[in-house]
């Protein structure tokens, strides 16, 4: 499916903006290196790769080698390593029930739109970890939010009435920062409510956690169409949420999309095909594993020929 214009970076869609031709300058610097290292493999992005590789449509313009190495992602602890009161609770509920809710280091919502998520996640009846970033402080500490301490109380307008209170059998509210890659590995998390940087993509995908795609800024848009509309391992508001308020009852109607509904199983049965293919590519024998192999021994020529002119 070709790329949408709603869906690219902001700069791309001025011709007349610096920025837009700072991206197209940097657009025909990246061919003339010598390879370019991907952090994607072949069964993500088949279509990409072979428009990267074909010679009439783009062999002019990319002849640098293209070299799909990934999916590069930081590791989660053991599970029996991690330790503390959100994987105490982790461990109690039961398999696949909790849903994730994060939007990243740089991100954070409105007032009015943390507002209609709390409502949705609670109208939806499903469990979850909520990562709340505040807007009045610089650095969290990954404390809990609970009802009645101080930090609660400052922040209290943030949610509608009493909902720390409703929520405390079935949610977590933690400040700021959670481990997320030990969380979305954990048995018990079923669903991840992202913003759709890299990272936190490739980490949902090769933990099998089919997300609702919710990107707010730079090429966080074209991952979202890439999760839903290609990949069919996520779903997203009918809006943009940069451009709008993602009303609770819809996202009461995604939460359910991928966790209970009838074609919820559909959208997992396909994020766990994607996160075997990714434990493949990347063990031996593997495509992203040989063409990571192809650039080390290309290095170690190369090198040896450097040497070779210099002595
Ligand atoms: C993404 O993850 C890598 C480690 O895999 C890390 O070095 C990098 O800083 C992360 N990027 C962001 C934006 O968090």
């Amino acid at each position: 499916k070709a790329v949408q214009p709603e869906d690219v970076v902001d700069p791309m869609l001025d011709r007349t903006d610096q920025q837009y031709l700072e991206y197209v300058r940097m657009a025909m610097e990246i061919p003339t290196c010598d390879g370019i290292l991907l952090n994607i493999w072949e069964d993500l992005e088949p279509k990409t790769l072979e428009a990267l590789r074909d010679e009439e449509l783009l062999g002019q313009l990319c002849k640098a080698p293209v070299y799909p190495v990934g999916p590069l992602t930081r590791p989660p602890k053991p599970l029996d390593s991690r330790s503390g009161e959100l994987f105490i609770w982790l461990d109690k509920q039961p398999s696949e029930s909790v849903i994730y809710v994060s939007f990243g280091s740089g991100g954070t919502l409105s007032l009015e739109q943390t507002v209609e998520l709390a409502w949705g996640l609670e109208l939806s009846q499903q469990r979850f970890i909520w990562v709340v970033r505040s807007p009045s402080r610089k650095k969290g500490d990954g404390s809990f939010f609970s009802a009645g301490s101080g930090e609660a109380s400052s922040m209290a307008s943030c949610f509608p009435e009493g909902f720390l209170d409703r929520i405390q059998e079935v949610g977590l509210v933690i400040q700021d920062w959670a481990p997320q890659v030990d969380i979305l590995n954990h048995p018990s998390v079923g669903g991840f409510i992202s913003h759709c940087g890299w990272n936190s993509t490739l980490e949902s995908i090769t933990n099998g956690v089919p997300m609702i795609a919710w990107p707010l800024y730079s090429e966080q848009r074209m991952n979202a169409a890439l999760l839903t509309e290609e990949l069919g391992v996520a779903v997203r508001p009918s809006i943009l949420a940069s451009e709008g308020m993602v009303g609770r009852e819809e996202i009461e109607m995604m939460i359910r999309k991928i966790t209970v509904d009838k074609e919820a199983t559909n959208i997992k049965n396909r994020v766990k095909k994607l996160k075997y293919s990714a434990a493949e590519t990347i063990s031996k024998g593997g495509s992203s594993h040989n063409a990571l192999s192809l650039v080390a021994k290309q290095c170690a020529l190369s090198w040896k020929s450097m040497e070779l002119k210099a002595s």
